[in-house]
């Protein structure tokens, strides 16, 4: 397994410090928005919000896995995915609301985006992905510093969760008879989230 050296694992610690700076400070302009629509704005657009940093044994693998030479500086340079957040909405289209409200964050730099929702992966996994930049003030100095957002439904999310345990049980090769069930239960969980949305427009005309 590949490792990073004593003398770069320091310099790792600094810099993954300055992601979850990064990751916490776009945390905490979430939570307002999720917080406001809830509470004032009756638009329930959020489930909930998870994150994760990366850690440096899966750091070290990418790298490898790039080609690249495992530092701390080609960790910085090379990923997208060192810091990444993950809101799950209960409808598709909430989906494109919140990619709206990142777009319109002050201090949020979108670096690209990528509609996996209208254009599914061959394996059938739908989401939502920003990569943004965003400043983070510390000791003197401002470092724009890169974070993956993925914004998905709980039933796409569910799907995306046992397709990546397969994905790992498999070392990356699933199976076809697994991989073409995964696709067909992709498209009808899409169905049902769609069928689902239907039943809330409805519901939301009736108390209106
Ligand atoms: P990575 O090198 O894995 O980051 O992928 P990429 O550079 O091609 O970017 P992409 O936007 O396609 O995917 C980034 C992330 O989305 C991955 O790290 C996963 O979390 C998620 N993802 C992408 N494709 C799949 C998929 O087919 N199945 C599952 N379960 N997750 C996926
Ligand atoms: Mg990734």
């Amino acid at each position: 397994m590949v490792k990073f050296s004593d003398e770069e694992f320091v310099k790792l610690r600094r810099v993954l410090a300055i992601y979850e700076w990064a990751m916490e400070a776009l945390l905490t302009k979430l939570n307002i928005v999720h917080e406001d629509l809830r509470e004032f704005q009756g638009k329930d657009a959020i489930d909930y919000i998870a994150s994760r940093i990366k850690t440096p044994e899966s750091i070290a693998k990418k790298l490898q896995n790039l080609g690249k030479e495992i530092t701390a500086a080609n960790a910085q340079n090379s990923l997208f995915d060192i810091a990444g957040i993950r809101i799950i909405c209960p409808f598709a289209k909430d989906i494109y609301f919140l990619a709206d409200i990142l777009r319109s964050m002050p201090d949020v730099n979108i670096l690209s985006e990528k509609d996996y929702v209208s254009s599914p992966k061959p394996s059938g996994y739908r989401s939502y992905h920003l990569i943004i930049e965003v400043p983070v003030f510390f000791s003197g100095k401002t470092e724009n510093i890169i974070v993956e957002i993925q914004i998905r439904t709980e039933a796409m999310n569910f799907w995306a969760t046992l397709e990546h345990k397969a994905r790992y049980k498999y070392s990356g090769d699933i199976p076809k008879h697994l991989s073409d069930e995964l696709v067909t239960i992709a498209d009808k969980i899409a169905e049902l989230d769609n069928r689902m949305f239907l039943i809330h427009e409805i519901i939301s005309l009736i108390n209106s």
